[in-house]
C-alpha cells in the first residue's frame, strides 16, 4: 500500500483512477483546482480520499500535498481543443508549467514515482502503409481536400491512398493542435525528470476514453460526450467528414485500471498506448451509441474540424506485455451502457 497523489483526482477520468487506487487498497489524496473549464460546480474527491484544493501552479500547495506521497498520478489537465488561439496560454500554464511545478516538487520530496496521463494526440496522424513505399507519415490534410471531401490522407510521395495501421509508442510524435503540443511538452518533461533523478514515469497515452460521470457537451469535449448530450436533447448525432474515420474507443475503468498497473513501471520513462484494441470508426460509434438510447439516426455532414487526424489507432500490446494490462471492455458493450449512463452537469 503506498499513499498517492492524484492530481486532477475530481474530474472525470481521474475520479475513476482515485476509485480504483482505494478499492487496490492505497491511500489516496487529490489535489485539484476545480478549474472552470472542467468544473461549474465545486470539486469533490471520491469517498475515501482527502481532497486539497489548489492550483498545481502553486509551488508551497504543491509541497505541501506531497507530504507522505510515494507517488504521483498526474491527470490535471487542460483537455479538447479549447474554444480558439485565446485559450493557448491557459493550456501551457496548466499543463506544462504545472507539471514542471510539479516535478521540482517531486524531486525536493525525494518521490520517484510518476504515472502520468498523456494522449494518442501527441501521434498526430496514426500509422499507414502505401503500397509502393511501405509505412509512411502523411502530411498535416490539406483544408481545399478536405473540403472537396477528400478525407483519407495521401502518400507524401506519391499521393496514392493509404491503409491505416497500427500505432506503437515508438512512432515519432507530432503534436497538429495545442493540446497535443502540451501533451508532448508533459512527456519530454517528466522524460528528462526522470533521467535527472533515477525516477519511474510511465506515461499513459489514453485513446478516446468514455463512460459514466464523461463531461457533457462543451469546447473541451470529446466526440462521445458530444454525441451523448445531443441525444439526450433528442437531436441526431453530427459525424464530421464522412464517418469512416477510426478511433480506438477505451472504458474509463479500463483507463483506471491501467493507471494502477502503471505504479508497476520500471525506472526511466516509458510511454503506454491505452487502448480497447478493437477499433471503431465515429460513424459505427455514432450508430451504435443512437440504438442503445433510442434516439435519432446520427446525421453524417461532411463537415470537418482543421485540428482533427484522420485515423489513430492503438497497437495496445505494449501495456499487455509490461504491464499486464489488458481492457476488459469491449466498446460494444462499453457503448451500450454509456448511451444512459449519468453524464456530469
Ligand atoms: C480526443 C480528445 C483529446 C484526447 C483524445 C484521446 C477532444 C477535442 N479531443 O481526440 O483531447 O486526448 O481524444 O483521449 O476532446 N467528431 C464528430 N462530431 C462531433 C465532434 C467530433 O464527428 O460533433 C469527430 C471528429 O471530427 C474526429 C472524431 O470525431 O474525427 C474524434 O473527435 P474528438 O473526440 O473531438 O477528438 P480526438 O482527435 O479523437
Amino acid at each position: 500500500m503506498t499513499h498517492i497523489l492524484v492530481t486532477g483526482g475530481a474530474g472525470f477520468i481521474g475520479s475513476h483512477v482515485t476509485a480504483a487506487l482505494l478499492a487496490a487498497g492505497h491511500d489516496v489524496t487529490v489535489l485539484d483546482c476545480g478549474h472552470p473549464a472542467a468544473h461549474r460546480t465545486p470539486p469533490q474527491a471520491p469517498p475515501g480520499a482527502v481532497l486539497r484544493r489548489a492550483d498545481l501552479r502553486d509551488p508551497a500547495a504543491v509541497r505541501d500535498a506531497l507530504r507522505g506521497v510515494g507517488a504521483v498520478v498526474h491527470q490535471a489537465a487542460l483537455v479538447g481543443l479549447g474554444a480558439g488561439p485565446q485559450d493557448l496560454p491557459e493550456y501551457v500554464a496548466c499543463n506544462d508549467l504545472g507539471t514542471a511545478v510539479l516535478l521540482a516538487a517531486m524531486a525536493e520530496a525525494e518521490v520517484k514515482r510518476l504515472v502520468l496521463a498523456s494522449s494518442m494526440v501527441v501521434y498526430g496522424e496514426g500509422a499507414y502503409h502505401c503500397a509502393q513505399h511501405g509505412p509512411v507519415r502523411p502530411a498535416p490534410r490539406d483544408p481545399a481536400d478536405l473540403a472537396a471531401g477528400r478525407f483519407e490522407p495521401g502518400c507524401p510521395h506519391c499521393a496514392a491512398p493509404l491503409s491505416p495501421g497500427l500505432v506503437g509508442e515508438d512512432a515519432p510524435v507530432d503534436p497538429r493542435n495545442v493540446y497535443a503540443a502540451t501533451k508532448v511538452a508533459q512527456e519530454h518533461l517528466a522524460a528528462s525528470w526522470a533521467r535527472e533523478s533515477g525516477a519511474a514515469v510511465a506515461a499513459l497515452r489514453y485513446h478516446n476514453v468514455y463512460g459514466p460521470r464523461m463531461p457533457r457537451d462543451t469546447p473541451y469535449s470529446g466526440v462521445a460526450a458530444i454525441f451523448r448530450s445531443a441525444l439526450e436533447q433528442g437531436r441526431p448525432p453530427q459525424v464530421y467528414e464522412d464517418g469512416g474515420q477510426r478511433r480506438d474507443f477505451v472504458h474509463v475503468d479500463d483507463v483506471a485500471a491501467a493507471n494502477v498497473a502503471a505504479l508497476r513501471a520500471g525506472a526511466g520513462f516509458r510511454a503506454y498506448n491505452i487502448a480497447s484494441g478493437s477499433p471503431v470508426t465515429v460513424g459505427e460509434m455514432a450508430g451504435l451509441l443512437a440504438d442503445a438510447f433510442g434516439g435519432p439516426r446520427p446525421r453524417t455532414t461532411g463537415e470537418f474540424r482543421l485540428g482533427d487526424v484522420r485515423h489513430v489507432v492503438a497497437a495496445p500490446a505494449r501495456a499487455a506485455a509490461e504491464l499486464g494490462f489488458r481492457a476488459a471492455v469491449t466498446p460494444a458493450d462499453g457503448l451500450r451502457e454509456f448511451a444512459c449512463a449519468p453524464l456530469r452537469a
